[in-house]
């Protein structure tokens, strides 16, 4: 089925919504629809696309392309609060479940 991405700015509001594709990481995903979310050094490093998660986030796979290099927040199921956007993708079994999925991630730069 499909997983459902809404992106929110730092304020809180709603800028954009998307169906995600399996195999691309978060910012990619994103630039192909328009959103633009801040990527620097696109491997993990600075920061710069840091991203918080709110709903949804056992669909989220921090470490889908690299793993972080800098602590991120998650929750007492290791599900991820914060994800870096350059190297975070989906969990590839959420596309093959049998529910929508709908992700709300916040900008926050
Ligand atoms: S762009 Fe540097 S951590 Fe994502």
């Amino acid at each position: 089925m499909a997983i459902n991405v809404i992106i929110k700015d730092p304020q809180w509001n709603e800028i954009w919504q998307f169906t995600a594709e399996n195999g691309k990481n978060i910012a990619e995903l994103a630039a192909m629809h328009g959103i633009d979310i801040p990527v620097s050094c696109g491997a993990g490093v600075c920061g710069v696309c840091l991203c918080k998660v709110e709903q949804w986030n056992d669909a989220v796979k921090a470490d889908a392309f690299n793993s972080p290099l800098m602590p991120l927040k998650s929750d007492e199921n290791w599900n991820p609060e914060e994800i870096l956007t350059c190297i975070a993708g989906f969990n590839p079994e959420k596309f093959d479940d049998w529910q929508d999925h709908t992700v709300i991630l916040q900008r926050t730069y």
